[in-house]
């Protein structure tokens, strides 16, 4: 394999989300991509618990390698890995055979030990070392419930880890167990100043910290694939990121102030703060975005929002009032506005920056002239409350500033929704072409540390505006809309205190 750069030089990034895996080839012409995607099995075991298959991901990941290998015309130069985060891995060194399911960052099963360490004065350390909140969202406690109640035992055979680090053990044929500083940072295990695991936090939560990966650059040589993996052996394994992380890595947001949002399943925005570790920030995750091969780390804000795409869903498969996600658009748009309907999708308690497990989906204002279409539409604007209220905690909290916005994730497909983001942020909102910016980041950071692009600004370039959003200048309807929206935030508050379920 020469490593001039060719037309044909492309990198490919494994994008292993929640609910699947894709593949895709990144060209550096330009060039349309070639993917291919498959769905792996949820189970939900109890109520609150979410588990998937470590092994069904592995073999999803190399049924869409391959696929994508066969259509290329000359091999791939790296390979970058970009993977849901917090969910939690356990496998054995010797069989390569995982020990118990993956518990899926959606699981609640540690809400207990989390109130457990809350009520013991835990809070200030994760705060200030791992720039998180005591939540069972992190990974270190599903690490310390399987070897505390699922039967996973402790010793030297024992890997621990995150599914990037999964999936780098199988393409390397079991020789190397590494993680990113992205994904290290999602466990509440890792000290995100001094960029290491911290042995206090893991006696604190019970994790074995000789389990733990290697915590290597974001982008950077990782380790080269093994003949058993679906590619070819020999390819360099060069990036890893979180999905989030990723997705501002694909959005090109090198500099501080540059923000992007992904409307996906939920909504998380992150906002490059630089260089140096901030402080915590109320209401907000901080968080390392990626740390590069010659060593510079860069920091994000995160505003994590549960329920955006997700009660787009619920519209369809829950109430029925359509019959597929891209319809909701033009139905939200055939009314002028949602008449005075306010619909709070917090089905599972919200996120930034309210943090209140208890909360609850609430629909509020309906009048007799209501129906489905204001329904409809009040579901659209509530994402664009939703982000207005993480960001405007964000630039408060943090003194920084969002100059604009990237968008991508299914949900962006919407452009009324991104001119209502864009009038509520009072900044311009920009949707690139390609709106795949996960897979995007990861097969940057993978072909920026093997030289397929030489720099930042080669990828900079990249970035290619497919529709702008700019701000009304009268913000006065804007925010008498805000307005009424938090009173609708204010009632679904605190709704499930006194659930018996809860
Ligand atoms: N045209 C559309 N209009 C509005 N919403 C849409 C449209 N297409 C998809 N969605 C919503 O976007 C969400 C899917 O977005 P996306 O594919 O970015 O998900 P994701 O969270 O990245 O998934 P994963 O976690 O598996 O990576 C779904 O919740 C869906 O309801
Ligand atoms: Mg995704």
């Amino acid at each position: 394999m020469g490593d001039e750069t060719s037309a044909d030089t492309c990198v490919l990034a494994i994008d292993a989300g929640t609910t699947g895996v894709r593949t895709r080839a990144v060209f550096v012409d330009g060039r349309a991509p070639i993917a291919s995607y498959r769905e792996f099995t949820q189970f939900f075991p109890q109520p609150g618990w979410v588990e998937h298959d470590a092994g069904e991901i592995w073999e999803a990941v190399k049924v869409t390698l391959h696929e994508v290998i066969e259509q290329l015309p000359e091999p791939p130069r790296a390979i970058g890995i970009t993977n849901q985060r917090e969910t939690a891995v356990a496998w054995s060194r010797s069989s390569g055979k995982p020990l118990h399911r993956a518990i899926v960052w959606q699981d609640r099963r540690t809400a207990a030990r989390c109130d457990t360490l809350t009520a013991d004065g835990a809070l200030p350390i994760v705060r200030e070392r791992t720039g998180l909140v005591l939540d069972p969202y992190f990974s270190g406690t599903k690490f310390a419930w399987m070897l505390t109640e699922g039967g996973v035992v402790d010793s030297p055979d024992l890997a621990l880890g995150t599914v990037d680090s999964w999936l780098l053990w199988n393409l390397t044929g079991g020789t190397v167990h590494a993680t990113d500083p992205s994904n290290a940072s999602r466990t509440m295990l890792f000290d995100i100043r001094s960029l290491a695991w911290d042995p206090d936090l893991c006696d604190l939560l019970g994790v074995p910290i000789a389990a733990l990966p290697s915590v290597l650059p974001s982008s950077g040589r990782f380790g080269i694939t093994s003949d058993v993996c679906g590619a070819p052996a020999g390819i360099p394994i060069s990036g890893i990121a979180g999905d989030q992380q990723s997705a501002l890595f694909g959005q090109a947001c090198f500099t501080v102030g540059m923000a992007k949002n992904t409307y996906g399943t939920g909504s998380f925005i992150l906002l490059n703060v630089g260089q140096t570790c901030p402080a915590p920030t109320d209401g907000m995750l901080t968080t390392v975005a990626w740390t590069l091969a010659d060593g510079t780390t860069t920091y994000a804000l995160e505003g994590a929002i549960f329920v955006t795409g997700a009660a787009v869903q619920w519209l369809r498969d829950g109430l029925q009032i359509i019959d597929s996600a891209a319809e909701i658009g033009p139905l939200a748009e055939s009314v002028g506005d949602s008449g005075g309907v306010f619909v709070v999708p917090a089905f599972t308690g919200l996120g930034s920056p309210w943090w209140d497990p208890y909360a609850r989906g609430t629909i509020i204002g309906i009048s007799r002239g209501s129906g489905r279409a204001h329904l409809a539409r009040a579901v659209v604007d509530s994402m664009a409350y939703q982000v207005r209220d993480a960001v405007d905690a964000m630039s408060k909290a943090s003194g920084t500033v969002v100059r604009d916005l990237r968008v991508d994730g299914g949900a962006s497909a919407m452009d009324a929704m991104l001119q209502m983001q864009a009038d509520q942020l009072g900044v311009t909102v920009r949707r690139p072409v390609d709106q795949e910016t996960t897979a995007l980041g990861a097969a940057f950071l993978a072909g920026l540390a093997e030289g397929v692009w030489p720099s930042l600004d080669a990828i900079t370039d990249q970035w290619q505006l497919d529709a702008e959003f700019r701000p009304a200048e009268d913000r006065l309807l804007a925010d008498a809309l805000h307005a009424q929206w938090l009173r609708a935030v204010e009632r679904s508050r605190e709704q499930a205190v006194d659930d018996p379920a809860e």
